[in-house]
């Protein structure tokens, strides 16, 4: 049984005044919804003050980027060793880090490693572009991004199973208010599970939680969470809005709990 999941990205939004209202807005809700795994990922900054407001809630917390070095003369960069004492999670290989900051595939490759070597739980985004869409291209793009990021890393090192989260999020559905459909959601994530087993085996595939990313709102997240293959969302947008993303992750937890 894989635990259902819905991460909050909220990007470049919220000072750290704005991020603990938001918190403070969800918190007694939000820790009250069982049976879903819910993690916020705000900046940077507000990470350590968010990491005490959720002292002994059942929220955990998110970094939404990290450099792949441990320490070192890199000016400006936050790594995995000073993550792991302010969070459990870390999104890595979000499009917006590909496409605006030049991130490539062995830098996220790197990062998954040194994520995986400091016990912090990388939410691996994948995804492909609307031309790649367009072009038929999803799958050679998809296949060539999961086994880069997870190059190297060795089935033999079961936690990766529990430790690991994919958020399958088709660039051109992310921030656009145009999401993809369930059922070809569930197709790339179907796949993307298939790429998986290849790489590693069936069961670690199986126990492996694949997310859907871009445009979730509390509108349309029954059409992905009732897909037996995704296993929950990662929201932007809508996670930067109390009642939206409490509905979003209460309607989680009611599809989820419902026998297929
Ligand atoms: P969106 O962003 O929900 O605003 O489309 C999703 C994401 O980038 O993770």
């Amino acid at each position: 049984m894989r635990v259902p999941f819905v991460a909050g990205n909220w990007k470049m939004n919220t000072t750290v005044t704005e991020a603990e209202e938001l918190v403070y807005d969800i918190l007694d809700t939000l820790d009250r919804i069982k049976g879903v795994e819910k993690v916020l990922c705000p900046p940077f900054v507000s990470l350590a003050a968010i990491n005490m407001m959720l002292q002994g809630s059942s929220i955990k917390l998110g970094a939404q980027n990290m450099h792949f070095e441990i320490k070192g003369a890199y000016t400006g960069e936050i790594s995995s060793l000073m993550l792991r004492e302010l969070c459990e999670f870390v999104i890595l290989g979000h499009s917006e880090r590909r496409w605006y900051f030049g991130e490539t595939g062995e830098m996220v490759n790197k990062k998954v490693k040194a994520a995986l070597n400091q016990g912090l739980k990388p939410i691996l985004c994948v995804g492909e572009r609307l031309e790649e869409n367009e072009t038929g291209r999803t799958e050679e793009v998809v296949r060539e991004q999961v086994t880069t990021a997870l190059n190297g890393i060795k089935p033999t090192v079961l936690s990766v199973a529990k430790n690991l989260v994919v958020a399958y999020e088709p660039v051109w559905a992310i921030g656009a208010g145009k999401a993809a459909s369930g059922k070809q959601a569930a197709a790339t994530i179907k796949l993307i599970r298939s790429i998986l087993a290849e790489l590693w085996n069936k069961d670690i595939a199986q126990s492996l939680r694949i997310l859907y990313g871009g445009s979730v709102t509390s509108n349309n997240i029954v059409e992905f969470i009732s897909q037996p293959e995704i296993d929950g969302a990662l929201v932007g947008g809508a996670s930067l809005k109390a009642e939206e993303f409490l509905s979003i992750v209460n309607q989680t937890a009611e599809i989820k709990e419902k026998p297929v």
